[in-house]
């Protein structure tokens, strides 16, 4: 049975589909079945990152709308399994409607992935409604950091119960210089125990351009090797990373 996480933040652009796409390709690579559904209605971006846009034909909002079935929904990329976000948004595209479709795949992955847009609208509704765990990112900016706490309220009132803190764009110098939050302070003011620690790697912006894999000792793909172990049970100290 797949463990099934929304990937939420407050604040837009801290590194979310970024991030669901270096942490599945390394679940993918550990031998892992992983299933990424992007929730960005709209704003569909994680088959760009999964570099399979043009196999794009339906995505779940077709097949809420009963435009195509189950089976012409999943492309697959470099991270594994993909469902793209509806290009429209429709009343019919609810969390509920959502969750029906991905309980049904929940027997078939280890790992699924629910890329949330920034914020707490629709598409944070659907990917929070059809997960029990959930990922927030946040950068160490307090703005940020502030707003990821209250994503991390809303999933709780929607239920969801193990919500897990990444600190993405790390970077040391800045939180000495107390010119950005350290960890400590992350970890409060969110209340989300810290899942992982990725420091800032401008060969990640390099990478979504060219279309390259990232380089497989760079420091972003060794904080998500170290964040997919943890994900699968292994007990892998956190570095400061
Ligand atoms: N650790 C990092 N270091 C440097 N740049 C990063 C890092 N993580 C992500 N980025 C860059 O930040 C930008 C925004 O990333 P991304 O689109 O993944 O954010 P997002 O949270 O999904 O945005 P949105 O809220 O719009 O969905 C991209 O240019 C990406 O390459
Ligand atoms: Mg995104």
């Amino acid at each position: 049975m797949a463990q099934i996480f929304a990937v939420v933040s407050g604040k837009g652009g801290v590194g979310k589909s970024t991030f669901v796409t270096g942490v599945a390709r390394e679940l993918v690579l550990a031998g892992k079945k992983v299933l990424a559904v992007d929730c960005d209605i709209g704003l569909r971006s994680l088959d760009l990152l999964f570099g399979c846009s043009e196999d794009v034909v339906f995505d779940w909002g077709d097949y809420i709308l009963g435009r195509c079935d189950r089976e012409g929904l999943v492309v697959s990329g470099t991270g594994g399994d993909l469902i793209a976000a509806p290009r429209f948004y429709d009343p019919a595209l609810t969390g509920e409607n959502l969750k029906k479709l991905i309980d049904t795949f929940a027997g078939e992955y280890d790992f699924i992935f629910l890329d949330s847009p920034a914020g707490v609208g629709t598409g944070f509704s659907a990917a929070v409604a059809c997960a029990k765990k959930a990922i927030a990112l946040t950068t160490p900016d307090p703005v940020c950091v502030r707003s990821c706490g209250r994503a991390v309220s809303e999933a709780e009132k929607a239920g969801v119960k193990d919500i897990r803190l990444v600190i993405n764009m790390f970077e040391v110098k800045p939180a000495v210089k107390k010119k950005l939050l350290n960890l400590d302070e992350c970890i409060d003011e969110t209340g989300a125990q810290l899942l992982g620690v990725v420091p800032f790697d401008r060969a990640l912006t390099f990478s979504a351009v060219t279309g390259r894999e990232p380089d497989e000792f760079g420091a972003s793909t060794q904080a998500y090797q170290r964040i997919a172990r943890r994900l699968t049970g292994e007990k892998i100290p956190l570095v400061c990373e």
